[in-house]
């Protein structure tokens, strides 16, 4: 199989090895695409603490394809089920992953490209943000992970914020958040702090999510939050530690909560809920896709990640389109 292995920072080389062999409770997925996520971007430029040459396929994460062969043990799935699942080396062609942590996809979205991992992660989030009817909500960045709770804020059966408000850095995200229909799309070089004062009888909001992994949009996110609001933060802050301004967060008592998940079993029912939704066209991956390239181009892949160039949104990796 091809493997694409990062030898250093900002240098993958496709190798040809042995697939692996899924062992007792495993099973061999074929690849048909893995997404490049936020949190791939840190082993990309190079963050203290890793190791490099990183193990063959990491760290994809984002997979989708379909059941290749089953270990022993394995039960309720069979070779060419498309599934999603949770693996961490699928920039390859192909990867194992525990059958536990298998989600298979209803037909209808059999040929479709679905991110069961960063589905899970927003189902995930929305969960913990806790938004309420009447909420005032802000979203601080709107990237891929934010177009995703957009869609599942807007759902009819959820509860309906009385004003959702995005702060986007290029213009591109805020004319996504405008396509999926936020109140307010605002900008960081808007006054912001009066605005969101103004919408709120100078209250601020009730809830903040931080979508960005930096330190302003987190400095930002407390000084928008209400006395005893909710500050979520879904950003992935890894390129070092950051500074809080403790004393804000302490007179207006919010509660700050890191929405990440580590537990598999809640990974994967934020997977399950995420595939349901889908199927049932509660949101859309397809348009916020923008870009796609092989697995012979995955540097591209990444560089076009890491450089945002005009209309990007988001890159997924394709182990069977040809260079
Ligand atoms: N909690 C979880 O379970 C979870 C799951 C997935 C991802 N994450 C993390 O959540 C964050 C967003 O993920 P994503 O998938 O949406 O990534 P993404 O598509 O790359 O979006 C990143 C967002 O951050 C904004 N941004 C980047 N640098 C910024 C800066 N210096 N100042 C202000 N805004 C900045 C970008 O603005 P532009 O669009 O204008 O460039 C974009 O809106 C990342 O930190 C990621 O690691 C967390």
């Amino acid at each position: 199989m091809r493997s694409a292995t990062l030898l250093e920072p900002r240098r993958f080389q496709i190798d040809a090895l042995e697939a692996p062999a899924p062992g007792e409770g495993e099973v061999l997925l074929k690849v048909r695409g893995c997404g490049v996520c936020g949190s791939d971007m840190g082993p990309w430029k190079g963050i203290q603490g890793l190791e490099y040459p990183m193990k063959p396929g990491a760290p994809g994460h984002e997979v989708f394809g379909t059941v290749e062969a089953l270990g022993p043990g394995v039960q309720g799935l069979r070779p060419g089920d498309p599934v999603t699942a949770l693996t961490y080396r699928a920039y390859s062609e192909y990867d194992v992953a525990r059958a536990a942590d298998v989600v298979p996809l209803p037909p209808s979205l059999s040929d479709r490209v679905v991110l069961g991992e960063p589905v899970a992660c927003a189902v995930n989030v929305s969960h913990r943000a806790g938004v309420k009817e009447g909420d005032v909500v802000v979203l601080l960045g709107t990237g891929f992970l934010s177009a995703l709770l957009l869609q599942l804020l807007n759902r009819p059966e959820a509860p309906s914020p009385s004003r959702v408000i995005t702060i986007s850095r290029r213009r591109l995200s805020a004319e996504m958040a405008e396509r999926l229909g936020v109140d307010e799309s605002l900008s960081y070089d808007d006054d912001v702090h009066h605005r969101i004062g103004a919408v709120t009888g100078g209250q601020m909001a009730d809830v903040v999510i931080e979508a960005t992994g930096k330190q302003r949009p987190l400095d930002l996110g407390g000084e928008l939050t209400r006395v005893r609001g909710r500050l979520i933060v879904a950003g992935y802050h890894q390129d070092g530690p950051r500074t809080v301004n403790m004393q804000l967060w302490n007179w207006r008592g919010i509660d700050v909560i890191n929405a990440h998940e580590r537990d598999p079993g809640i990974y994967k029912r934020g997977m399950e809920e995420g595939v349901r939704l889908l199927a049932a066209g509660a949101f859309d991956l397809e348009p916020l896709i923008t870009h796609t390239f092989p697995l012979a181009e995955i540097n591209r892949a990444f560089s076009t990640s890491e450089e945002r160039p005009e209309g990007f949104l988001k890159s997924v990796v394709l182990p069977e389109a040809r260079a």
